[in-house]
């Protein structure tokens, strides 16, 4: 197993600031064509620096991680439209490629959005984490050799993700995410979790054991991958 580097700071500003540095010398280096991208609240700060920057993303091909079943890019409670409101209307890239929450044959989609990944290799994957350890969202148990599908969330993360949208609005129970495989294809991850909240996948992740229970420990086989955590481990 290789070893993971893992990036201690302060707050997830100083996180920022660290994932900024490690994009743009990819930038300057021309070795970024593509990148992965999540959303959540870890990656407000993240896409903030971004917008602020000159950072120059218009050679750059984006894949978003994830997006719910049911929900269109207009939809303030979805990915896309996060992706927009942080990023997109601010930055320009070459080419954006989302997940449409919205397509007719949810299986026919996941397999659209798998075979551009496979054209466009990601040089670059930023995660986040789930409380239960999903990425994206493979929740514990998703198999391991996982591509692009249409995933089941558990109560926990529905239970979490209830705070991104309006009182009496349910959260769609499925939702289309790049699978584990997928994700583990990058050249590069890059993974940010702040907060108690998060420990114990770090710790899992730290524990240098790959457990079916925690999809984040599958990292564990990657030979690069970076954790930037304010969690002393
Ligand atoms: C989002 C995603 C999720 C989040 C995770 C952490 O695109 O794939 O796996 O990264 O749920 O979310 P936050 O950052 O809100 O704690």
């Amino acid at each position: 197993m290789k070893s993971i580097k893992f990036i201690t700071v302060n707050n997830p500003e100083k996180g920022s600031e660290e994932l900024f540095n490690i994009v743009e010398k990819a930038l300057d280096n021309k070795e970024l064509h593509s990148i992965g991208l999540a959303t959540g609240g870890t990656m407000i700060p993240v896409y903030k620096k971004w917008v602020e920057s000159d950072l120059d993303f218009s050679n750059v091909t984006t894949f978003n991680l994830d997006e719910y079943v049911g929900i269109g890019v207009d939809n303030p409670n979805g990915y896309g439209y996060f992706m927009y409101e942080h990023l997109f209307n601010e930055k320009k890239f070459k080419k954006i490629n989302l997940l449409d929450g919205l397509a007719e044959d949810s299986e026919k989609e996941c397999d659209r959005f798998e075979k551009e990944l496979l054209e466009n290799p990601l040089d670059i994957q930023i995660l986040g984490v789930g409380e239960n350890g999903h990425i994206a969202f493979n929740e514990p148990g998703t198999p391991f050799d996982s591509v692009t599908h249409v995933a089941t969330l558990t109560p926990s993360t529905l239970d979490v993700n209830s705070r991104f949208f309006q009182e009496g609005e349910a959260v769609p129970n499925t939702a289309l995410t790049m699978g584990i495989k997928s994700i583990l294809r990058a050249k590069q991850i890059v993974l940010l979790a702040y907060g108690e909240r998060k420990r114990a996948a770090i710790e899992k992740l730290a524990a240098d054991k790959v457990d079916p229970k925690w999809p984040i420990t599958k990292l564990l086989e990657h030979d690069n991958v970076i954790v930037i955590t304010d969690l002393e481990i």
